[in-house]
């Protein structure tokens, strides 16, 4: 097949077709800074392929500014360089003033603060990511053990997002040798092993704890169709996030617990490999709209948990991120529209609140680029 603009070639694996991806994510990306302009993307209608123009506090707000990143990683290109530089002090500028930053600050720095450092060696970065990661860990609720999600009057809510946000706690950790930081983050993803994880690999997206004693109340559906459905991105979330907790501290009950919701996620996959929104939407899931961005996440989370398992063993969660990935390269690009701002067509934002439903979405572009870059050999991390 081409047709979709990229020329991928039918019957061809996706490590054969690698260099021609890449080298369309390139003239993509580049194509993206001179139509983004200053602009902190979120979300593209599928119609006119803009995207909008988000707040700097919303939790979307580092994916952009990651892609660039690892686009610079990976080819030391300046102007890569150049257009992510400023995103972080943005963030600090924002921060400093009336704002809504909350838990998701993991996602919101890690993809700007602490890889321009880690990259660059630039102490601001340095000094945000660690504001940052103090603010994160402000947000603990010591009688409940879990990381406190968003503002408001939620006190005692927490979500199974929280799990990509740790590791700016791990990092944080290392960076200052001060292990209060990993200590939070162990105490949160066990928590997320004991509250948000189910026994057939499916998550919770809310759990509702009481803020005083700490006890758990009950789960909430949140972004997902009901209180015990399967919200897919949820799943993703929890997947890489598991994987990550693995990769920092070594205990195999994060690899256990990543393991038990690959096999849920991948078990539950429809023909083309691209997930639905959520797994329990309807009997059927005939005509609920999938969720590439849940896809891309996912299959950057399995690539992080091949790498975590001896290659015979980690063989099966490459295969299957590969599979994901050379779909949504094949059925869900916008390489035939260079008009189109976005990378990927076909993400759910929020279906139960009606909002962004069969869009592009900046998270599903930034996990798609991230996992197309680790299968070409990129070995920083960002998450
Ligand atoms: N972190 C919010 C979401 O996944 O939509």
């Amino acid at each position: 097949m081409s047709g979709n603009g990229l020329g991928v070639v039918q019957g061809n694996s996706l490590e054969q077709e690698l260099p021609s991806i890449w080298q369309a994510l390139q003239e993509k990306v580049d194509r993206m800074i001179g139509q983004l302009g200053d602009k902190s993307p979120h979300v593209a209608p599928a119609d006119s392929g803009r995207y909008d123009d988000m707040r700097l506090d919303w939790w979307t707000a580092g994916f952009w500014p990651g892609i660039l990143w690892v686009m610079y990683d990976m080819t030391g290109k300046e102007h890569y360089k150049k257009a992510a530089w400023s995103w972080d002090e943005k963030f600090e500028r924002k921060s400093i003033a009336a704002n809504n930053f909350h838990h998701d600050v993991g996602f919101q720095y890690l993809p700007s603060a602490v890889i321009k450092y880690k990259l660059t060696g630039d102490d601001d970065g340095r000094r945000r990511g660690l504001a940052a990661a103090n603010f994160l860990a402000g947000r603990f609720n010591l009688a409940g053990n879990f990381l406190r999600a968003w503002n408001q009057d939620k006190t005692g809510w927490s979500i199974v997002d929280s799990a990509m946000n740790l590791s700016i706690l791990f990092w944080a950790a290392e960076e200052i040798q001060d292990p209060r930081f990993r200590q939070i983050a162990v105490a949160h993803a066990n928590t997320i092993v004991r509250h948000f994880i189910r026994a057939d690999g499916s998550v919770n997206h809310i759990v509702s704890f009481d803020p005083e004693t700490g006890e758990a109340i009950e789960s909430l559906g949140g972004q997902g169709a009901a209180p015990n459905s399967a919200w897919s991105r949820g799943a993703a979330w929890a997947l890489y996030g598991m994987a990550n907790a693995y990769r920092y501290t070594g205990d195999a009950a994060y690899l256990h617990a990543s393991q038990r919701v690959a096999h849920f996620f991948l078990a539950m996959l429809p023909d083309d490999y691209v997930a639905h929104w959520d797994f329990r939407a309807s009997e059927t899931l005939e005509g609920e709209p999938r969720d590439t961005s849940a896809a891309a996440c996912a299959a950057s989370g399995l690539l992080e948990l091949a790498n975590a398992l001896p290659k015979a063993h980690g063989r099966r969660y490459r295969e299957a991120a590969e599979r994901i990935l050379l779909s949504l390269t094949r059925n869900y690009g916008t390489w035939d529209r260079p008009e189109h701002e976005a990378i990927l067509l076909s993400g759910t934002g929020n279906k139960p609140a009606g909002t962004n439903v069969d869009v592009s979405l900046i998270y599903g572009d930034y996990y798609y680029v991230e996992a197309i870059a680790k299968l070409m050999g990129w070995n920083s991390r960002i998450f």
